[in-house]
C-alpha cells in the first residue's frame, strides 16, 4: 500500500507519548512537533490510529505542502489537487485555517480562497460543487501556514477523536478524554492497580481507565470521516474493527474507584459509565474528598480538583488545598497521587513536595501534572534519607 504523510494534533505536552503510541500502531518516521506528531503510514495505519489512539485529537492526511507567498499561491496549490478523486460533491465541507508567523493579512480570506479552490475544481470536473456546512460537515479541510510554507490536510477523523461517542452528560469543566488518557499514561498506572479519582466529575478518568483495563479501542462506538472518502477500504476497516473487538477482555470488576461531593455530578458520572456498560465493573460513591479513606493499601490517586477563577472560589480553594494535602499524608500512605491543575496556588498550598511536575496544556490553559509519592511515615522522613521499609505482617 502507498505510504502517506499524516499529522496527529494532541494536547501540548503529550507529544512524546503520542509518538510512542503511534509507533506501536505501526506508524513510521514518527516525529514529535509542537502540539502534535508527524508520521508516515498506509491507510491501515491511518485507520488504526483513528480507532485505537487514545491520545491523538485527530488524524490529518497531508495532501499538499509547498512554499507560498500570496493568497493566489494558496488558491493555486489547493486548486491543483484532485479533490474530486477523494470525495464526491454531494458531501458537505468545512475549511479551517491556522497559522504561525503567516505574512498574509486575513486568515478568513485565506479560508475563503481554499474553499473557492476546492469548489472551483469540483465545478470544472463534475459541474457540481460541495456545499459548506460549518456545523456538521462531512469533510473537514485544514490549512496550515507558517512564514513560507502552506500545508493542506484532509481530516480523516471527522469529529475530534476525544469524542469517543460515549460520554452523554458532561459535568462542570470536564477534562477531554485524550488528555485524561494521556495523564493516566504519564502516571505509569497499569490495569489491575487500584485507581481512585476522588473528585471525578463526569468520570472521564474512570471511563478511560475502564476502557484501558478491558482493552477496548476508544473509537469502536463512533464513525470517522475516512468512511466517506471515495477510496474507503471497507474490507480492511471491518477487519481492523473485528481484530480490536477480539482483543477485548471480559467485563470483570476492576479496582477503579470514583467519588464526588455532589449527588447530581455523581448521577452524571453514573449515567456516563452505565451508557458505556461499566456500571458493574467499577465503584462510585458520593463523598467529600476531605473525608474519604483509601480503598486499598496501595494505588494511584489521579484527579483534577476544582479550579476557581472567581474571587470567592479562590478563597475557598486556599482553605481547601492544605486540607487536601493533610488527607493525602494521613490516609493515603503507600499511594502515588497525581494532581492535574491549572492553579499555581495548589502546589504552594498543598504542603507536600512534588517529585515531578509535568507541564501540560488543556486547550490554551497551561496546567501542571503534579506527582506526590505518599510514602508510609510521611514525606519529611523520606527527604532526610530515611526511607521506611515495608513491615512484616
Ligand atoms: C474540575 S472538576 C473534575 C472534572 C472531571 N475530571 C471530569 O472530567 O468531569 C472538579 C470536581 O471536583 C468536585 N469537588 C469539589 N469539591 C469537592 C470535594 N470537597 N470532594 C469531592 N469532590 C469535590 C466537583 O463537584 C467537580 O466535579
Amino acid at each position: 500500500m502507498t505510504r502517506h504523510c499524516f499529522f496527529a494534533p494532541c494536547p501540548r505536552g503529550l507529544e512524546p507519548i503520542l509518538a510512542a503510541e503511534l509507533e506501536q500502531l505501526g506508524a513510521s518516521s514518527v516525529q514529535g512537533r509542537d502540539g502534535g506528531v508527524q508520521f508516515q503510514g498506509d491507510w491501515r495505519v491511518c485507520y488504526r490510529a483513528n480507532l485505537e489512539s487514545r491520545i491523538a485529537s485527530r488524524i490529518l492526511w497531508q495532501v499538499a505542502t509547498q512554499p507560498y507567498a500570496s493568497e493566489a499561491d494558496v488558491y493555486n496549490i489547493a486548486r491543483a489537487l484532485p479533490w474530486n478523486e477523494w470525495f464526491t460533491p454531494a458531501l458537505t465541507i468545512r475549511v479551517n485555517v491556522a497559522a504561525i508567523k503567516c505574512p498574509l493579512r486575513s486568515l478568513d480570506f485565506v479560508t475563503l480562497k481554499i474553499k473557492d479552490a476546492v469548489c472551483d475544481k469540483f465545478r470544472e470536473i463534475t459541474a457540481r460543487r460541495p456545499s459548506v456546512d460549518t456545523a456538521r460537515p462531512d469533510i473537514r479541510i485544514h490549512g496550515f501556514l507558517d512564514a513560507w510554507k502552506f500545508s493542506l490536510y484532509l481530516d480523516t477523523s471527522g469529529e475530534a477523536l476525544f469524542k469517543r461517542g460515549l460520554r452523554e452528560r458532561a459535568g462542570e469543566a470536564p477534562i477531554r478524554e485524550n488528555l485524561a488518557a494521556g495523564i493516566l499514561r504519564l502516571t505509569g498506572w497499569q490495569p489491575g492497580i487500584p485507581l481512585l479519582d476522588p473528585m471525578c466529575g463526569s468520570g472521564t478518568f474512570l471511563l478511560e481507565a475502564a476502557q484501558i483495563s478491558l482493552n477496548i479501542a476508544p473509537g469502536l462506538e463512533r464513525g470517522f470521516a475516512f468512511e466517506k472518502l471515495t477510496k474507503f477500504d471497507k474490507a480492511l476497516w471491518d477487519q481492523l474493527r473485528k481484530t480490536a473487538i477480539a482483543r477485548q477482555k471480559p467485563k470483570t470488576p476492576q479496582p477503579i474507584f470514583g467519588s464526588d461531593l455532589y449527588g447530581d455530578v455523581l448521577a452524571a458520572a453514573r449515567a456516563n459509565l452505565s451508557a458505556a456498560g461499566f456500571s458493574e465493573i467499577l465503584t462510585l460513591k458520593q463523598a467529600n474528598v476531605l473525608e474519604i479513606s483509601a480503598p486499598a493499601p496501595f494505588g494511584f490517586l489521579v484527579t483534577n480538583p476544582p479550579y476557581g477563577v472567581r474571587i470567592g472560589e479562590q478563597q475557598a480553594l486556599t482553605e481547601f488545598y492544605p486540607k487536601l494535602g493533610d488527607v493525602l499524608k494521613k490516609r493515603f500512605s503507600g499511594w502515588e497521587a497525581y494532581i492535574f491543575t491549572a492553579d499555581p496556588l495548589l502546589p504552594k498550598l498543598i504542603r507536600l513536595n512534588a517529585s515531578r511536575r509535568t507541564p501540560l496544556f488543556n486547550g490554551a490553559l497551561e496546567c501542571r501534572l503534579l506527582e506526590y509519592k505518599m510514602v508510609a511515615g510521611g514525606m519529611r522522613r523520606v527527604r532526610q534519607g530515611n526511607v521506611p521499609q515495608p513491615t512484616k505482617s
